[in-house]
């Protein structure tokens, strides 16, 4: 069983403590969940991941967060947990709240998501905000060129699933960046399934077999990219992604910084550990968990549990009992 083992202090941190940050986060999402208002809800979570990964001792350093230090003051790029007279064991990458429109607007799919690698392991997209995404099920890891045009990609993923085109099932995001990616899947035969937002949800359902989703395609985020990729690592399923900046001063920042655009990064260039914990808990309920369940007493969660020693996916349901 693999487990976060901070040697130095004797410690040890698993999937099933560190999923105690995303709950957290998810139960202090909850009051903000139909209420118009995105930012109120995140502020909220995020304070609750931070003290709870303060809580638990944690030894690692944000690399994906809430952005930079001049930004944020929570869970901002380079924050330390742990001590800080030390070089950090863990790389940390954190959305307290995947889908924050989700939430504002009471839809489902709203989550809370950590995933922690060896210090050094992860990559930083830097000043990039954005990647091209392309997930698919571990039939078709490795077996497919996600820089082919769609039409070739598509073809050879019915290939590796073993089922016609018309039997494919593709999750994109409902952007107008997307609008010739959507006609040229549609176009082919294959069904797309179009959501607003939450593309987290989409890759981890592309890379899991039987989900209803055969594959991710299309430009989301890279925070959102990144914490896939360390799901999707354990999992074993196909992840690829390119810088792609859609915003005017990514791109210039981009190109300052000399990342190449046209380059896909394979799974393992993104993430180069095994040792890779991803928690994600459910705040309204999705198509992969439930969401908070609150009762007079009691608050219920649902965390799907990836890696950290909890083999390849597990789901935690919990009762915690309601403060006073
Ligand atoms: P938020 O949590 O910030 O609302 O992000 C949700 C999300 O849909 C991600 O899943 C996705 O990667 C990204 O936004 C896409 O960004 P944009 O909406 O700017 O295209």
């Amino acid at each position: 069983m693999t487990e976060l083992r901070d040697v130095r202090a004797g410690q040890s941190l698993c999937a099933y403590d560190l999923r105690r940050a995303t709950e957290a986060a998810a139960r202090a999402a909850y009051a903000w969940i139909g209420r118009g208002d995105k930012s109120q809800g995140d502020a909220a979570a995020i304070a609750a991941m931070e003290a709870e990964l303060t809580a638990l001792g944690f030894d690692g350093q944000v690399l994906i967060g809430e952005g930079p230090r001049s930004e944020t003051s929570q869970l901002y790029h380079g924050q330390r947990f742990g001590d800080p007279g030390r070089i950090p064991l863990w790389d940390i990458a954190a959305d307290p709240v995947e889908g924050t429109s989700f939430l504002a607007k009471g839809m489902t799919n709203a989550m809370a998501c950590i995933a922690v690698a060896p210090a050094g392991s992860l990559f930083d997209p830097g000043p990039a905000f954005y990647m091209e995404k392309f997930v698919a099920p571990p039939a078709a890891k490795g077996r497919i060129d996600p820089a082919a045009a769609v039409e070739a990609k598509m073809a050879m993923l019915a290939q590796c699933l073993g089922k016609p085109v018309e039997d494919l099932t593709v999750y994109v995001l409902e952007k107008p960046r997307h609008r010739d990616l959507v006609e040229r899947i549609h176009a082919t035969g294959a069904r797309v399934a179009l959501y607003p937002a939450g593309d987290v949800a989409g890759a981890l359902m592309a890379a899991i077999p039987g989900s209803g989703i055969d594959a991710l395609m299309g430009t989301g985020g890279c925070p959102e990219g990144m914490l896939s990729a360390c799901a999707i690592k354990v999992l074993g399923g196909e992840f690829s992604a390119r810088i792609d900046p859609q915003l005017a001063t990514e791109r210039r920042a981009v190109e300052t910084a000399g990342m190449d655009l046209d380059r896909w990064w394979s799974v393992d260039d993104l993430v180069r550990s095994d040792d890779v914990t991803f928690c994600a808990t459910g705040i309204t309920t999705g198509l992969l968990f439930e969401g908070i369940e609150r009762t007079a007493t009691h608050e219920r969660t649902q965390t799907l549990m990836v890696g950290g020693g909890a083999g390849e996916r597990q789901l935690l349901t919990s009762w915690h009992r309601r403060g006073p």
